[in-house]
């Protein structure tokens, strides 16, 4: 199964990387974005992954509504990093996650600028392209931290802000990249220590989850609860070293606005 999702992931990053007179328009707000390569996209695997497990609902970005979390699920992303596509920052991914018995199975994310294609399946490890990857050992002290700002949800910013002071005060330095699913490819790989949001949708967190999680990392909600299937959360994502930083980075960021 997870080489045909696999195969599936690099089929879409060649939609997404041939991609030219991109048309945007705007979805949500004024900061958020839509293609005709999202829909495009997010079509092909719904088509493709429902032959695959035909018994699957299908949550896309593209097309979202309630699903039966205790049910198969497929959650895709079909285009994550939408902005930086627009603009030709060439960070953006496809990402498929899929769940079963309330839990994330088998998780794959392709990077078609770079061609890096990130998989795990539960209890099997996370590898990128084939070979095995672990997070890193490093203490925050000795870390790069990234944070996303939630740019959706205005809201969110103070806390947001907050939040990147207290990773800043705790690491070397932070990044914001623009694209979630890299964003915890970043940690699985032992690149960066820590990765916060203070809001992210599950096509963001589903599929890097559990990357991160087989390459010996974690992933929760920043109070410290398991992340959601099918609904909205924040983010604290880190190695293992810096799990106990949590905490304090939850506190300084404060109470998250309620939606
Ligand atoms: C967004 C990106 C961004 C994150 C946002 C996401 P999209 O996804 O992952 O880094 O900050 O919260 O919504 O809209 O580009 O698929
Ligand atoms: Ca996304
Ligand atoms: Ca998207």
């Amino acid at each position: 199964m997870i080489s045909k999702v696999i195969e599936l992931a690099r089929e879409a990053g060649a939609i997404i990387r041939s991609a030219d007179h991109i048309e945007a328009r705007n979805k949500s707000g004024p900061a958020d974005f839509v293609t005709q390569y999202d829909g495009k996209v997010e079509q092909f695997l719904r088509e493709k992954l429902a032959a695959l497990r035909p018994d699957a609902q299908f949550l896309g970005e593209e097309s979202a509504h309630a699903v039966d979390e205790a049910s198969p699920l497929w959650i895709v992303d079909p285009i994550d990093g939408t902005t930086n596509f627009i603009r030709a920052f060439s960070r953006s991914a496809v990402s498929i996650c899929l769940c079963e018995g309330g839990a994330r199975q088998l998780g794959v994310i392709y990077d078609p600028y770079t061609d890096q294609l990130y998989s795990a399946e539960r209890g099997r490890g996370a590898a990128l392209n084939g070979a095995p990857i672990r997070v890193s050992p490093r203490p925050a002290s000795e870390g790069i931290a990234i944070f996303g700002t939630a740019a959706y949800d205005r809201e969110f910013a103070d806390a947001t802000f907050r939040l990147a002071r207290a990773l800043f005060d705790r690491s070397l330095d932070v990044r914001r990249f623009g694209a979630a699913v890299l964003d915890f490819c970043d940690i699985a790989a032992g690149r960066a220590e820590l990765f916060c949001e203070c809001l992210l949708s599950p096509w963001d967190f589903a599929a890097g989850a559990l990357i991160v999680e087989e390459a010996g990392g974690a992933a929760t909600a920043l109070d410290g609860s398991p992340l959601p299937i099918a609904r909205k959360s924040s983010v604290f994502c880190s190695n293992a070293a810096c799990r106990g930083e949590r905490m304090g980075i939850a506190a300084a960021a404060g109470p998250l606005p309620v939606i």
